[in-house]
Order: C-alpha cells, then sequence, then structure tokens
C-alpha cells in the first residue's frame, strides 16, 4: 500500500463549528475538537484522556451532529457526548453554534448543581473548579430546585485526602486512579440514584502512594488535600515548576508558595486541566512528592508556572509581566512616604509557618500562644 493511501485511510475529515480538521480515524469529537482548541471544545468533566474508560457519565460534553458522515449525511436524532463518539468522514458538527447544544447543556449545569451545595466561600477547590467554570461559562443565573440538598455520613478517608460527598458529581475518575494507579482499590461508589454516593464502606484509610492524584483528577473539591486545607486561596498562592529526582515518580511538579513557603504540591496540568503527559506518559506523583515534600530546599525550582486556563489563578501572575513604574520617589523628591504602611510590617498573617502544619489550618493555629507571640 502507498504511504498516500495508508494516509487517506488513516485521516478522517471532520467539521466542528465551521471548522474542518483532518484527524487520525478513531479520533473522539472532543479530542478532534481539542485538536482545534478554544471554545470549538467542549467541557469535560468526567472524560479524562489519562483515564482509560472514563467519560460517558456527565454529559457536559453533548455536541449535536448535523451531518454523520460524508456516506449518510443525515444528521443524528438526538445530541450525542462527543467523548464517547467517534469521528466519520465528512462528519459535520456543532458545539457553540447550536442552540441545541447551549440550551441542553445549561440544563446539565442545573443537574450537575441540584445537590452541589454553593459553599465556594469556603470550599479549597475555588477558583481551580471545573463546576464552578462550568456554571459561569454554561449555565443559567437561577435554580429551580425546590428541596433539600442531599446530606452525607461524613466519613475519614485516611490523613491526606478529605472527603466532602456532598459536592461530588460521581464523575468516577477517582474510582478510575484508584483501579489504574494503586494495585488495591478500597473505594468506589455505592448506591444507585440520589443515594450514589464515594465510599470506602468500612471507612479504610485510602493508603497507597498513588492515591493523591485522586485529589488532581477530581474535577469538584470533593477530594482535597488534607495538608493544604484552609491554609490559602488558591489565588494568593504562586505558582511554580519544579522538580527532584523521584525514585517512584516522574518528579515534576507545581509547587504552591507564598513567600517561599511550599504550601502545596500537586502535578501540572495542561490546559484541559489534565496532568501533564512526559515521552507519552502521565506526569502523575507520588505522595512522598505531593505530601513530604514541603520545603523549597527539597525542590529545583524551575520559574513561574503556565496557567493556561483562564482562570483567576493566572490573574496578576508573572511571565511576560510588565511592571509600571514606580513613580512615588520621582513625586516626593527622592524621599519614603511616611504615611503608608508596608502591610508585613503590620500584619499577623505571614508570621505562622503554615507549611508546617500537618493538617488543615484552624482558628487554634491563629489564636495559639506561640502565633501570638511571634
Ligand atoms: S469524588 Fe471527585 S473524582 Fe471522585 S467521583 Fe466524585 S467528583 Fe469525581
Ligand atoms: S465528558 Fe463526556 S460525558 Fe462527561
Amino acid at each position: 500500500m502507498s504511504s498516500e493511501t495508508k494516509n487517506t485511510v488513516s485521516t478522517v475529515k471532520v467539521t466542528i463549528d465551521n471548522i474542518t480538521i483532518d484527524v487520525p480515524a478513531g479520533t473522539t469529537i472532543l479530542n478532534a475538537a481539542r485538536m482545534i482548541g478554544g471554545d470549538v471544545t467542549p467541557p469535560a468533566m468526567c472524560y479524562y484522556s489519562k483515564l482509560e474508560g472514563s467519560g460517558g457519565k456527565c454529559r457536559t460534553c453533548l455536541v449535536e451532529v448535523a451531518a454523520g458522515s460524508a456516506a449518510d449525511p443525515r444528521p443524528m436524532p438526538k445530541l450525542v457526548a462527543s467523548c464517547r463518539t467517534g469521528v466519520m468522514e465528512g462528519m459535520v458538527v456543532k458545539n457553540i453554534t447550536s442552540d441545541k447544544v447551549k440550551e441542553a447543556r445549561a440544563g446539565v449545569v442545573e443537574f450537575l448543581l441540584l445537590n452541589h451545595p454553593l459553599d465556594c466561600p469556603v470550599c479549597d477547590q475555588a477558583g481551580e473548579c471545573h463546576l464552578q467554570d462550568l456554571g459561569y461559562e454554561h449555565g443559567k443565573e437561577g435554580t429551580r430546585y425546590e428541596f433539600e440538598r442531599r446530606t452525607f455520613e461524613k466519613e475519614d478517608i485516611g490523613p491526606y485526602i478529605q472527603l466532602h460527598m456532598t459536592r461530588c458529581i460521581l464523575c468516577y475518575r477517582c474510582t478510575y486512579v484508584a483501579d489504574q494507579l494503586t494495585d488495591n482499590r478500597v473505594h468506589g461508589i455505592l448506591d444507585r440514584g440520589d443515594h450514589a454516593e464515594i465510599s470506602t464502606h468500612i471507612s479504610k484509610a485510602i493508603d497507597n502512594n498513588f492515591s493523591g492524584n485522586m485529589i488532581d483528577v477530581c474535577p469538584v473539591g470533593a477530594l482535597t488535600d488534607k495538608t493544604f486545607r484552609f491554609k490559602n486561596r488558591v489565588w494568593f498562592t504562586k505558582p511554580v515548576y519544579a522538580h527532584r529526582d523521584c525514585p517512584d515518580c516522574c518528579g515534576k511538579v507545581t509547587l504552591w508558595q507564598r513567600g517561599d513557603e511550599v504550601l502545596r504540591v500537586t502535578a501540572r496540568k495542561d490546559e484541559w486541566g489534565e496532568v501533564c503527559s512526559y515521552e507519552g506518559k502521565p506526569g502523575w506523583i507520588c505522595n512522598t512528592c505531593r505530601f513530604d515534600k514541603k520545603s523549597a530546599s527539597d525542590w529545583v525550582i524551575e520559574g513561574p508556572a503556565n496557567i493556561n486556563r483562564h482562570s483567576v489563578i493566572s490573574q496578576g501572575h508573572y511571565t511576560g509581566l510588565q511592571k509600571p513604574k514606580e513613580t512615588l520617589p520621582e513625586v516626593m523628591g527622592g524621599r519614603a512616604p511616611k504615611l503608608m504602611m508596608d502591610i508585613h510590617d503590620v500584619s499577623e498573617v505571614n508570621k505562622i509557618e503554615l507549611s508546617q502544619l500537618p493538617g488543615a489550618a484552624t482558628g487554634n493555629d491563629f489564636n495559639s500562644p506561640a502565633a501570638k507571640e511571634a
């Protein structure tokens, strides 16, 4: 077979929101849209390209197929989940150009928010929550839901991960991480429908060196880092790329720092919010790197992290930063301003080593005699 013929059979032409692209045969509509990028790409709350079998649970990625293929150009009768539908030669897909999709997606957001508490002001995921973004970008202002939201018995799933079941949207990503990255999955989704919940059933600690990756894949604040809880808002921290020579994982991470303190360590994320890949392998990180290496001296700092998402975290951060000219000395004839305080001289906030607290920060940490003396 000539290489020309091979190319013809191995790629297909698909048009998404009036943009035509050639993609390898077998690509899903979602991944074809990701190859185009930008607004053309449907949001995905459950699909995760690094987790086999993920997708098909949340329906946020619905698209309209206006023409099934060149051979059979009839439209598909219903909207389809783009993460689970393969492209065909000559397929025409509508995402943001379809009113049906916009309406359906607003409905999906409403469903996802039926039971989700609106506790963003106290949730550690705020600022990097995909449901928050989804709500703003695709949801409606109000809710029609009049009933009480679900509540669950609190469950302790170990020393590192905090489970808030009320925030879970049942995307199953964390169960795939446990299945595919750890050798012994001890949690899963129990029950069905309104009662479905993530649970270890016997409150068994999720104790595996790669279990922390469940925090990174969780699109909402259902699984958060206990060692970072209540220590800072994510938009006040500065994300910095760093690496170390780790025997267990790729050792490439993002450090979330305040000053020189490392408050949190996560895997590096790509523009879709998924962990980055290195040499074709997903850059999952081990619990030692994530929870135990909380000192800047444990790491080789590479520089400011690229925050690709149009997130609040990217506000005011570094790359390409152009500082305005400092005019105070000029207008004051070189004298230092006397009436202005340096906030660091008067604020208590920098006096506690938050990174040294083993668990969540609480009011007691700030009211302790040691903190007051500091
Ligand atoms: S805990 Fe998070 S990752 Fe796990 S199913 Fe719920 S939303 Fe998904
Ligand atoms: S991302 Fe496709 S159904 Fe959830």
